[in-house]
């Protein structure tokens, strides 16, 4: 067998995304596949960041510019926070493998959820650390197991809010409870790459708000999911400087490319296009929520742009029945939830066409 440098690594399992469209088009010989697997934005980014990232395509001769300067400032602008308490990543996927990189040593502890997203486990393992998964409750985070599961070996804590793939959120109260009781020598990751769905949830934290307070909290945010950025890849994370600098030391020296800082900095400035995909996205997924009700399947209350579905033995069949009518989903397998299926919120006519696919692959004796 290769001979793995750390004995960690041989449990470690390649993530697996969504499959591609042009895969499934390819082996089906259809065109128009459509794919609500990934949490994308189905509308596309504002036109004001596409033509911000054609126009930056000119410097392509260039190295980007390594600090993010104006992306940091715009941010910094945004959200009241200061320019050096910022780490811009390849996604905010990249800002969760640099905390860990940077803060978490071989053989210490990073403490997270089951199901939840799974590159904590993946980056953890990667580093030779241990990671240790306290199952959920009712489909969210359990604070109080998670309180009980911190060790001294426990470095990093990763929280997702919301939660993929339940879309659940852990609220205020609860959350600042729980910070308070994590000791200030270990890491609190808040991934909120779902927030702009989330912040008008009631209940939902400000955990910017904190980070003056707890020198040991991570926020980080994403330009791929309601901004529609996701194939350009940036994320960005707030912290305290110094924690920040740690980030920024394992940091690759360009690792955000120049179409994608300007095309950031323009879809952060169009502040009416975000409103307008949230607005949308959350009027939609209600309805589809209320659908999915009406044909007796159950769901988990989401705060973000995708639903948890549960279909009992029949997940993997309808699973393999989208697919077969060219509708790509997630059956939950790789999460453990071997009877769920995820579903990414599309436009109005993606989600008539998923409806229609989902009724032929739920009694497929009748087609
Ligand atoms: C909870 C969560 N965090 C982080 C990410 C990573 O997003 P990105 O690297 O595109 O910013 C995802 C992507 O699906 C996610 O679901």
């Amino acid at each position: 067998m290769f001979p793995f440098s750390h004995p960690g690594l041989e449990n470690v399992q390649v993530y697996k995304p969504g499959k591609p469209v042009e895969e499934l088009e390819r082996e089906l010989g259809i065109r128009h596949a459509l794919k609500l697997a990934s949490n994308e934005n189905p509308y596309g980014p504002s036109p004001k960041a596409l033509a911000a990232a054609k126009s930056a395509l000119k410097n392509a001769h260039r190295y980007p510019d390594g600090s993010c300067f104006y992306l940091k400032r715009a941010l910094a602008e945004r959200f009241g926070v200061a320019e050096d308490g910022i780490v811009v990543g390849n996604g905010s996927d990249e800002l969760i493998v640099m905390a860990i990189r940077a803060f978490v040593g071989s053989g210490e502890e990073v403490l997270t959820a089951t199901p939840t997203f799974l590159i904590y486990r993946i980056a953890t393992l990667v580093q030779g650390a241990k990671i240790v998964e306290v199952p959920q409750k009712d489909f969210k985070y359990d604070l109080k197991a998670m309180t009980a599961a911190i060790t001294p070996q426990t470095k990093a804590i990763f929280i997702a809010n919301p939660d993929n793939p339940t879309g659940s959120f852990a609220r205020r109260a609860e959350l600042e409870a729980f910070v308070k009781k994590v000791p200030s020598n270990c890491l609190i990751f808040m991934d909120e790459a779902y927030y702009e769905y989330a912040a008008a949830e009631k209940d939902y934290p400000n955990t910017i708000a904190w980070l003056s307070q707890r020198p040991n909290l991570i926020v980080s945010r994403t330009f791929s999911k309601a901004y529609g950025l996701c194939g350009l890849r940036v994320g960005y994370a707030f912290a305290h400087p110094e924690v920040a600098a740690g980030m920024n030391r394992v940091r690759e020296p360009f690792n955000v490319n120049g179409p994608a800082q300007a095309a950031a900095c323009a879809a952060l400035n169009d502040k009416a296009f975000v409103k307008k995909i949230v607005r949308q996205t959350v009027s939609e997924r209600r309805r589809l929520e209320a659908q999915l009700r009406q044909r007796g399947i159950r769901t988990v209350p989401s705060a973000a742009n995708f639903i948890l579905m549960h279909l009992g033995a029949a997940a993997p069949a309808v699973y393999e029945g989208l697919l077969r009518k060219g509708v790509i989903v997630r059956h939950m397998k790789s999460w453990g939830l071997e009877e769920h299926i995820r579903v990414t919120v599309g436009r109005p006519q993606d989600n008539r066409v998923f409806l229609k696919a989902l009724d032929a692959s739920l009694s497929p004796k009748k087609k």
